[in-house]
């Protein structure tokens, strides 16, 4: 399949560029590196040995994006290009807004006039707001959310089902991921946060290069069995293999829109994640146990049956592994792609 990557310089979008073209996909990526740099594709290209066409462009540019598909043939959109970071998200709110829900329906908009139906796009468990129960799964409404980043995700799966609704040529997928962490078994590419990391992971590799003093666990009076919250902890590499899946799935069956979880099943706590990482890269993380985060849930974790089961996907590296393959990364590239 010819297939245009959004967002594909980014973390999840570098590493599933690089499985597509494994799989013996041809792939082009579009991003404006607002949260990346071009190095990721350049390595990208090295590990797979071809190049990759990079288109640099905001997705609400939709003329020139329209333009982008003219002629273009792409079988596929792949759509990752979005703004991410949950508290930035809160303190500005238009941005979140005016990116991922213009950048999305610009790109819809492109699709439809090049002729392109299939998508795949890039949720989130944080749909399931904090009235779902765990595990979670794929069925449970009303979604929700509880800040505008999270919104957007509500937002344009509604759009989605709604367009699937009223023209089912579409095919559509909608991945929901819990926690992606880990990075290429290479160690040649990997997340590269600017700033302060949000997640937990990009912080404890920080702390264990020494670019950071040491760890805040967020809360150690959960009702979990060590206080502290448990997620959905799953391997990048396993996550673009559910794209892969996903695509495969959307060319051979007529559904015009349906959701998956890409999820391992397995809620780890934070202090599970610490040990796990010591363990990998032999480095002690200090830490102190501080209050809890506004906003964060004690669990969060899938029900991974239903992508089993008709995509046939299912995680299959553990914690130790997606610590190891972290530590490679962030040992070998201290200071990420500046490095
Ligand atoms: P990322 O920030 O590393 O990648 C997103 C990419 O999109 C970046 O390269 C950025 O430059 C690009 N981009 C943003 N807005 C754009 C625009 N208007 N036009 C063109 N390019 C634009 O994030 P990621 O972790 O790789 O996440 C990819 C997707 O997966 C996002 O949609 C994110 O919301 C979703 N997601 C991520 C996680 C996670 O924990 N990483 C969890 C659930 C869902
Ligand atoms: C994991 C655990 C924290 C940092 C977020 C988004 C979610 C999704 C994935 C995009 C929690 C604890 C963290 C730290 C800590 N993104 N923690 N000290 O919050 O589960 O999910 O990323 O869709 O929408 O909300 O991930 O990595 O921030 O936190 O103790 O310095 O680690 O309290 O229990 P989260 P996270």
């Amino acid at each position: 399949m010819k297939i245009l990557v959004t967002g594909g310089a980014g973390y999840i979008g570098s590493h599933a560029v690089l499985a597509l073209v494994e799989h013996g996909h041809e792939v082009e990526v579009v991003d404006n590196f607002v949260n990346s740099s071009p190095e990721s594709i350049r390595r990208v290209e090295r590990l797979a040995g071809v190049s990759v066409p990079l288109h640099e462009l905001d997705l609400r540019a939709e003329a020139e994006l329209t333009a982008l598909f003219e002629g273009a043939g792409y079988d596929s959109v792949i759509h990752f290009a979005g703004l991410k970071a949950v508290g930035e998200s809160v303190a500005k709110p238009l941005e979140y807004y005016g990116n991922n829900l213009e950048g999305t329906l610009s790109l819809l908009r492109a699709m439809r006039a090049g002729g392109t139906r299939q998508l795949v796009f890039s949720s989130s468990a944080t749909v399931y707001g904090d009235r779902a129960p765990v595990p979670y799964v794929e069925d449970f409404e009303p979604l929700d959310a509880t800040n505008p980043y999270g919104l957007t995700k509500v937002m344009i799966e509604r759009i989605l089902m709604d367009l699937a609704a009223a023209d089912p040529s579409w095919r559509i997928g909608i991945l929901r991921y819990f926690n992606p962490v880990g990075a290429h078994p290479s160690g040649d590419i990997g997340e590269d946060p600017a700033g302060i990391p949000n997640n937990l992971t990009p912080f404890i590799a920080q702390v264990a290069v020494g670019r950071r003093e040491s760890l805040t666990v967020f809360g150690g009076d959960y009702p979990t069995a060590d206080g502290t919250c448990l997620r959905d902890y799953i391997h990048v590499t396993d996550l673009v293999e559910g794209h892969v899946a996903a695509l495969e799935y959307l060319a051979a069956h007529e559904v015009s829109c349906r959701a998956w979880n890409l999820g391992t099943g397995t809620g780890t706590s934070v202090l599970e994640v610490i040990a796990a990482f010591e363990r990998a890269s032999g480095v002690k993380i200090p830490y102190t146990v501080g209050p809890r985060r506004a906003g964060d849930l004690p669990a969060s974790y899938a029900d991974a049956q239903r992508a089993q089961a008709e995509l046939g996907w299912v995680a299959t590296r553990g914690i130790e592994e997606m610590c190891a393959d972290l530590w490679r990364w962030q040992s070998q590239n201290p200071h990420g792609f500046g490095s």
